[in-house]
């Protein structure tokens, strides 16, 4: 596939070898604005901010995902197969599918569950385990310790639907599946399939099991800072 793809408008070697992708463009934006040296932007198609700069003198990009695994699914796929980016790390929200994981908390995906339709396409004869890079758990688990932040490591959901009428996602609960997203999935599977690696860290933003009051805005924004940190410390 010649580039620049469909979807991504950047030169060959626009992007750094590591690409931090939150779900929303504008959180792309403020890490670019408020964490990154020399910032640029190097994508802008559909609004979907890319921008390469420096983390600690360490080249790193950030791309926004959009929402669902089609969506991530097209994004990472481009970036690991055409732009030769090695890790990607996704930084998101997730509901929480376990009663000691509080909003604001943390989870490490360790592997991805799915009921999405994304999975079928390698026609593998049995059902597979989508996982996370070790060595990026691991490194990411650290992070954690050392910001003394509450965190679990374990699997999550990665489920097509945000509203679903058939409330089958406390059925994973059941599972030990300790969130719910709509990404990381289609992410680990399009890092495995490449051979590269890939890494989805959540804050807890509400709870499916747990009565939590709302969080404010500065919490939110809080929480979402920890978690950059944390990430922009796993990539170098
Ligand atoms: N479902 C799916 N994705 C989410 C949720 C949820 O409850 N919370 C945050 N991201």
């Amino acid at each position: 596939m010649p580039i620049p793809t469909p979807h991504i408008t950047a030169k060959k070697g626009d992007f750094a070898k590591t690409v931090l992708m939150p779900g929303d463009p504008l959180r792309a934006k403020f890490i670019a604005e408020n964490y990154l040296d020399n910032a640029v932007l190097v994508n802008n198609v559909r609004g979907v901010n890319g921008y390469t700069g420096y983390y600690k003198g360490k080249r790193v990009s950030v791309m926004a995902s959009g929402m669902g695994q089609p969506s991530i699914g097209i994004y990472s796929y481009e970036l690991f197969n055409f732009y030769d980016v090695d890790s990607i790390i996704r930084i998101g929200s997730c509901g929480s599918l376990d009663k000691d994981l509080h909003i604001r908390d943390i989870v490490i995906a360790q592997g991805a569950c799915t009921n999405g339709n994304y999975i079928n396409q390698y026609s593998l004869p049995g059902t597979f385990a989508p996982i996370a890079d070790f060595n990026l758990i691991k490194k990411a688990a650290e992070e954690c310790e050392k910001k003394k932040v509450n965190y679990k490591i374990g699997n999550i959901l990665s489920s097509d639907m945000f509203y679903d009428e058939s409330n089958s996602t406390l059925q994973w609960a059941k599972m030990g599946v300790l969130g719910v997203e709509m990404e990381a999935a289609a992410l680990y599977c399009n890092a495995l399939r490449a051979g590269k690696k890939a890494l989805c860290i959540c804050t807890v933003s509400d709870s499916l099991v747990n009565q939590e009051k709302e969080t404010t805005a500065l919490e939110r924004q809080n929480s979402f800072t920890n978690m950059i940190e944390i990430a922009l410390e796993v990539i170098i």
